[in-house]
């Protein structure tokens, strides 16, 4: 099916970062401040004349993705308090050149991804809560909504995608879905369309022309290919906020965000992984270190998780993954128990692999290290000093009998 060729590329993308980035980045309580504190919108609209953004926030958003292993970045174009980070071209005066930092930062953000070797992607707000329209004449707000994702077809080259959000809001609204969407395929034929199904309705499709289902803070599963192939996405925030928030203290551990990439793509979906930028565009410290940690996992892996595929095949102790010529056995998250010394892990884990094939060779990724093979079984013994026992990955070449 090559005229779904570009599905296929993004689910090889594997891993991307969500960035959610506006005016309520610097305010630091969450993207929902303008309606969960119920700010005055004057008020609200008043942060604009504040919004002064490095001149090198895209570049370090866009090599700090890089370093953490994401192949693509999905950012805030417009959210839903309605202020565009690029250029409306007269459709609208709450954007980003009209506000105290005069540029279109969605052309920074295009060229620093592209520099970088990162496939750009546009999350867009479907609900706005502050267009007239939206509440009063809700075809004219569909005429602005259609024009604003033309301009943003026509004027950044070729993108990965749309990432649309808010249709929950008036699920019963007409949409005009066949002609928002019709208006990305002349544009840009190859791009990604995705329509958050919300909590609610984790993985469920919708129209015809998207291209991915939505696992909002969920548990991904495998998505059933009908005529058409479909990807899967889970998008979940390093702590419990999207936009900035200075005082969520909830971050995930590395640990837990790569047992969820690895639960992602043995679901055969992609994991992406949100953080909130700061007001001046610039990322938070600890988020940052967290994304290049999970980058250097990645890389110590040898980025086997944009290429392998979910497999039928089953172990103890182990989830796997299948390449073209062998297999990947993603050890679990066993906890270690440490001897009285602190010293030496008392536990071991088996793992066997469930298969009538015999395992030919076994070698970690992360040393390259051979691993002795017994029946099928080898035991990961903790620990060998600056390796972990959780989530070592096993290359594994099967006999073809
Ligand atoms: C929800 C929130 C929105 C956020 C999105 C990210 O839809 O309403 O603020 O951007 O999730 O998935």
């Amino acid at each position: 099916m090559a005229e779904y060729a570009y599905i296929e590329r993004f689910k090889k993308l594997g891993f991307g970062m969500f960035v959610h980035f506006g005016l309520y980045s610097l305010i630091g309580r969450g993207e929902w401040n303008l309606f969960a504190d119920k700010v005055e919108p004057a008020k609200y609209r008043a942060h604009s004349e504040k919004f002064l953004v490095k001149k090198t926030w895209a570049r370090e958003l866009a090599a700090t993705a890089k370093a953490a292993g994401c192949r693509y970045v999905t950012l805030t174009t417009r959210h839903h308090d309605g202020f565009s980070l690029y250029d409306t071209r007269g459709l609208s005066p709450f954007d980003a050149p009209h506000s105290a930092c005069g540029r279109d930062l969605i052309a920074e953000f295009v060229a620093a991804c592209r520099q970088c070797g990162i496939v750009p992607l546009f999350y867009h707000t479907l609900l706005d809560w502050q267009h007239p329209d939206y509440r009063d004449n809700f075809p004219a707000y569909i005429d602005y909504l259609v024009g604003s994702i033309e301009t943003l077809c026509k004027n950044y080259g070729k993108i990965g995608g749309f990432w649309f959000d808010g249709m929950w809001d008036k699920p019963d609204e007409n949409w005009q879905e066949d002609r928002l969407y019709g208006t990305i395929r002349q544009y840009q034929p190859e791009a990604m369309i995705i329509n958050n199904t919300g909590l609610d309705a984790l993985g469920q499709t919708g129209h015809r022309e998207i291209d991915s289902v939505t696992f909002e803070r969920g548990k991904p599963f495998r998505v059933d290919a009908g005529d058409k192939p479909i990807a899967g996405e889970v998008c979940e925030g390093i702590t419990d906020h999207w936009g900035y928030a200075q005082n969520d203290i909830c971050h995930k551990s590395v640990r837990e965000l790569l047992s969820l990439l690895l639960s992602c793509r043995v679901n055969g979906c992609n994991l992406l992984l949100n953080t909130g930028l700061k007001g001046d565009g610039s990322l938070d410290e600890l988020e940052k270190g967290i994304f290049l940690a999970l980058g250097k996992w990645i890389s110590a892996n040898r980025q086997f998780i944009y290429t392998a595929v979910p497999s039928r095949l089953q172990a103890e102790n182990a989830v796997v993954l299948e390449d073209a010529d062998c297999y990947y056995a993603v050890i679990k998250d066993v906890p270690m128990q440490l001897d009285s010394n602190v010293s030496r892990a008392k536990n071991a884990a088996q793992v066997t692999l469930k298969t009538d094939k015999k395992i030919l060779s076994a070698k970690w990724l992360d040393n390259g290290k051979a691993i002795k093979v017994e029946n099928n079984s080898f035991t990961v013994c903790p620990f060998e000093y600056g390796t972990s026992l959780a989530l070592r990955v096993a290359k594994i070449v099967l006999s073809s009998k």
